[in-house]
């Protein structure tokens, strides 16, 4: 609980980051020099146009892919130490991640998919856990269907509730709201935000949504593979409509 929080303690410590491709034209850089500190418990927002690296950040960041070169420490575990048995203990003991793209399983319900993190953990009723979760982002109605049956924004709210049944040390969402109406996006926000203050959960969000970035503690700008930490609020009406525009 929050009493038993340092917050001078470093939740992700990333050094001179640096992620590069092999493609048919040639090498390409993704992310280039990147350094950022998150303490334990902090909310961070990163913007950016669409293709600057965000979600690259986001899987290095929760040690779901290897970087060219440069250092990520996470919960003071250096990643560039571990192998992948150890990257994927590590994550499913500290880590939860909602993906842009949902990654639910296709072939379980959407209460099984919230259920399967939380029975892996061995947490005690699980079932029940899950339910409540998929209560709390307004789907107590389609805890039987399958992802194919579910709207893209059900199917995002499905993959949130599977994200906090854990309550995991550090939260990583790339576009949380990004499919969901102002109302279901507000309600999504403020369970992020209730987690990141009753559990002290670190949240790292990837948004295009100003209004959520503004109501994180910091807020990062990716542009082209490199981060800056700009004053959002002093941002020129140009800068603002590209951190904001919307994907695709
Ligand atoms: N494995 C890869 N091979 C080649 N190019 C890649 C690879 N992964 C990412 N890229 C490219 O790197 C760039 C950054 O991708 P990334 O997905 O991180 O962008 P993003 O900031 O999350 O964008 P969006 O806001 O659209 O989600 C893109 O131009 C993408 O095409
Ligand atoms: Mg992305």
């Amino acid at each position: 609980m929050s009493n038993n929080i340092d917050r001078n303690i470093s939740a992700i410590t990333v050094t001179n980051l640096n992620k590069t491709v092999v493609t048919q034209e040639g090498e390409l850089t993704i992310l280039n020099g990147i350094n950022i500190e998150v303490k334990q418990g902090d909310s961070i927002a990163i913007l950016g146009p669409s293709g600057s690296g965000k979600s690259t950040l986001l899987g290095l960041l929760a040690a779901l892919d290897t970087p060219s070169s440069g250092e990520i420490v996470l919960d003071g575990v250096a990643l560039s130490g571990l192998n992948e048995e150890q990257k994927a203990a590590l994550r499913k003991k500290k880590v939860s991640f909602i993906f842009q793209s949902f990654m639910l399983v296709d072939t379980l319900t959407a209460l099984e998919n919230v259920m399967l993190p939380a029975e892996l953990s061995g947490v005690k009723d699980a079932k029940q856990k899950a339910q409540s979760m998929l209560e709390r982002v307004g789907l107590s109605h389609r805890l039987n269907h399958l992802p194919k049956q579910l709207s893209g924004g059900e199917q995002q709210r499905v993959a949130i509730a599977r994200a906090f049944i854990c309550e995991p040390k550090v939260l990583f969402a790339d576009e949380p709201t990004g499919n969901l109406d102002s109302v279901n996006g507000d309600k999504i926000a403020d369970m992020l935000f209730a987690l990141n203050q009753e559990s002290d959960t670190t949240l790292v969000l990837v948004t295009h949504d100003l209004h959520l970035a503004k109501r994180c503690g910091r807020q990062l700008v990716m542009e082209n593979g490199h981060l800056s930490e700009p004053n959002v609020v002093n941002l020129s009406s140009q800068q603002h409509s590209e951190f904001t525009a919307e994907v695709n």
